[in-house]
């Protein structure tokens, strides 16, 4: 009987351990996105993100164009869960990431899109986490977000999240001039066009509008 509950137990821990390792991780994520099951990454930044901003925006989706700046594996449920009935882009240079982006997607930088798309075809592009992780520096993310502006059809909308600490990330948006040819949108659920999330986690939400034509 003594035999037998430390063999059991000793099969849990190894299960356990198995389940607690990177590689099982990897696993994991390769099969459930493989198989199309959603993989959540949690965090303050992504619960705004995924119980908020997404949200609002697939409501009004319907038949819109919207592009999501580079993706991963917490990403590749977006397409369905939120973005069912537009045409929905996601762009990101790594070809590896390819396999998390959308039916649509292109391999290329952001700063290059205005040689993927012709201008103002997106009604939305979405660019979270992007600054810092590609976009490093004010030549750069410049370049990115003129072709934004040049992508968006009129009243179109830009939503940045990024870490607001200058140390990761030398600048801040208001010292780019790229982004002050557009308005601030103010985003309904959260009631404001600059969400910041609080309590030590220095991330920021930017809502933009592109000027109406008149
Ligand atoms: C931290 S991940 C963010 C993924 C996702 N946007 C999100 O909401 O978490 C950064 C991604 O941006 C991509 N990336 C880096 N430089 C880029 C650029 N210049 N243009 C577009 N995507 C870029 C990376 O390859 C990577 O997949």
């Amino acid at each position: 009987m003594d035999l037998l509950r430390t063999v059991c137990k000793t099969i849990i821990t190894l299960i356990k351990k198995v389940r607690q390792s990177k590689s099982y991780k990897t696993l994991e994520i390769g099969f459930k996105t493989t198989l199309g099951i959603p993989v959540r990454y949690r965090s303050p930044a992504r619960t705004i993100l995924e119980n908020s901003i997404l949200p609002y925006f697939s409501t009004q989706s319907a038949g819109s164009k919207v592009l999501f700046v580079g993706c991963d594996w917490y990403t590749k449920h977006y397409n369905k869960d939120y973005f069912r009935h537009a045409e929905y882009w996601t762009i990101d240079p790594d070809t590896a990431k390819k396999r998390y982006g959308a039916k649509y997607h292109v391999s290329s930088k952001l700063e290059l899109l205005d040689q993927h798309f012709r201008p103002e075809y997106f009604d939305v592009i979405i660019c979270n986490g992007v600054l810092g992780y590609g976009l490093n520096n004010t030549r750069q993310a410049e370049q990115a977000f003129n072709c934004c502006y040049t992508c968006l059809q009129p009243s179109g909308k830009l939503v940045i999240g990024r870490e607001d600490d200058r140390h990761f990330i030398p600048f801040s948006n208001e010292e780019l001039k790229s982004l002050r040819q557009f308005h601030p949108y103010f985003l309904p659920p959260l009631a404001t066009s600059k969400y910041r999330i609080g309590s030590g986690y220095n991330y920021s939400f930017n809502f933009y509008e592109k000027p109406p034509n008149f």
